[in-house]
């Protein structure tokens, strides 16, 4: 029978990454409640409709990138191909928004069909936030700031965050016909995906990886150019805000991201050690999307950055500084103590004695092989326990257990008495209790 695997794009996560994940999950979870935000969790599963409207039938995301199929009830449904759509849905069914601005945040799987390489996969994971009812530039500056502190805090190295302002919707339609007539009066110069793009998305030309059409869009007139005074003013504040907050930046007129949702502040936090995929961490402030989906005039602003990516530069921290704050959330987890084991008396005896111990709050691995003394002494030494229990049929027969420290090479192995054990709750008292 031929071995099954995965669907390509779809990755399994084992248990050595699934604990470095966690990690990075509770260091998120820390600076989201310091912020006051609340966790919000929505259906993977949602009309396609929520999708094609919110983030707009001419983005790649919707057009090409979305799994969608036709349900037992003939529903058109689609796998959340991000978290932002969803979770205002989710506030305007519960009436979220009548109840004062929200701060959200979420974390878990999206779906885009795309081409899997290193960093893209068609499932993937985004921790995110969205602040719903927040419309101030400050805000688009606090937002921003908790990302980067989020990505700093974890020993992320040789970050970069640009911005840029896509202004208001009347700003954005003007420097589209200005755009696409340069573009046209060029159009010799295109390559067939800015030309597909160059009435459906022009903007999104901009964003472009071909680097003859970077090169051409060098003298092409920018968004910010096009921007109203007020655009220009409000832009202007984010930028001192961030000062303020010492978060450097650098200003991208390029940046359009590719979403439909954005106006005034997008941004993206970059890095130059993901290759191709660069971008570990995008969003910005989407203020026509909650009446986009049948609420009031909203102002909203969020982010949302990839637990992939951000776990690829992780690696790349902790093996550039091993004593970093990467490499400590990386570092696999060792055992207080091993429990040696063997006879038949014994291993009864310490079947029971390690659970007690796990009571009291030790990282406990027991062995259960059965095996050859020196085997198990192998098998503690590899799982990095710094202690071994030690319980053979004399031990157990004289009401005693011998623990042997074992990160020095010695032979010394000092007797405990068991009953003692299971009144411990933590390392220090075991060893104080060797030592008296
Ligand atoms: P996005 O830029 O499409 O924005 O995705 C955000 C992040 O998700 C990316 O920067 C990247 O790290 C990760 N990501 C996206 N696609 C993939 C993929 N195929 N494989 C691995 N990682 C991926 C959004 O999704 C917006 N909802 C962000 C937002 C929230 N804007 C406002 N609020």
């Amino acid at each position: 029978m031929t071995q099954l695997q995965s669907l390509r794009g779809m990755v399994d996560l084992l248990p050595e990454q699934t604990r470095c994940w966690q990690a990075v999950e509770s260091v998120a979870r820390d600076h989201f409640r310091r912020a006051g935000l609340q966790e919000i969790r929505t259906p993977l599963l949602e009309v396609t409709e929520l999708f094609a409207r919110g983030i707009g039938e001419a983005t790649d995301v919707v057009g090409k990138e979305m799994y969608t199929f036709v349900d037992r009830g003939d529903r058109s449904c689609t796998l959340r191909p991000e978290g932002t759509a969803s979770v205002v849905r989710a506030a305007l069914q519960h009436g979220l928004l009548s109840q004062g601005p929200q701060r959200l945040w979420y974390g878990g799987p999206m779906f885009r069909y795309e081409r899997p390489q290193a960093g893209r996969q068609r499932q993937f994971y985004q921790i995110g936030v969205e602040y719903l009812g927040v419309g101030s530039p400050r805000s688009d500056a606090e937002v921003i700031a908790l990302a980067w502190a989020l990505l700093v805090d974890l020993g992320v190295q040789g970050l970069v965050l640009e911005i840029n302002s896509l202004g208001t919707l009347q700003d954005r339609q003007k420097y589209r016909e200005e755009l696409v007539a340069w573009l046209e009066a060029r159009s010799d110069q295109l390559d067939d995906d800015s030309r597909k793009r160059l009435y459906t998305n022009p903007l999104r030309i901009l964003d472009s990886k071909n680097p003859a059409i970077s090169e051409l869009l060098q003298d092409a007139p920018t968004l910010f150019e096009a921007l109203s005074v007020e655009s220009k003013a409000r832009f202007e504040e984010v930028q001192v805000d961030l000062e303020a907050l010492q978060i450097p930046f650098q200003l991208n007129p390029r940046l359009v991201r590719g979403l439909d949702y954005y106006g005034h502040t997008a941004f993206e936090i970059t890095s130059d050690q993901l290759g191709a995929q660069a971008t570990v961490c995008g969003g910005g402030r989407y203020d026509g999307l909650v009446e986009q989906l049948g609420g009031a005039p909203t102002p909203a602003f969020g982010w949302a950055f990839g637990m992939e990516r951000l776990m690829l530069l992780l690696e790349a921290a902790a093996s550039i500084n091993p004593n970093g704050s990467a490499a400590r959330l990386t570092a696999s987890t060792r055992p207080d103590l091993y429990v040696v084991n063997r006879g038949e008396q014994a291993e009864r005896v310490a079947l029971v004695i390690a659970h007690q111990l796990r009571a009291a709050g030790l990282v406990v691995e027991l062995d259960s092989s059965g095996a050859a003394f020196n085997k198990q002494f192998k098998r503690a030494g590899r799982s990095r326990a710094t202690w071994a229990l030690v319980i053979g049929d004399d031990e157990a027969e004289r009401g005693e257990a011998r623990l042997k420290y074992l990160q020095e090479a010695t032979t010394q192995a000092n007797p405990i008495p068991i009953d003692q054990l299971h009144r411990l709750d933590d390392v220090t008292g075991l060893v104080r209790l060797v030592r008296e």
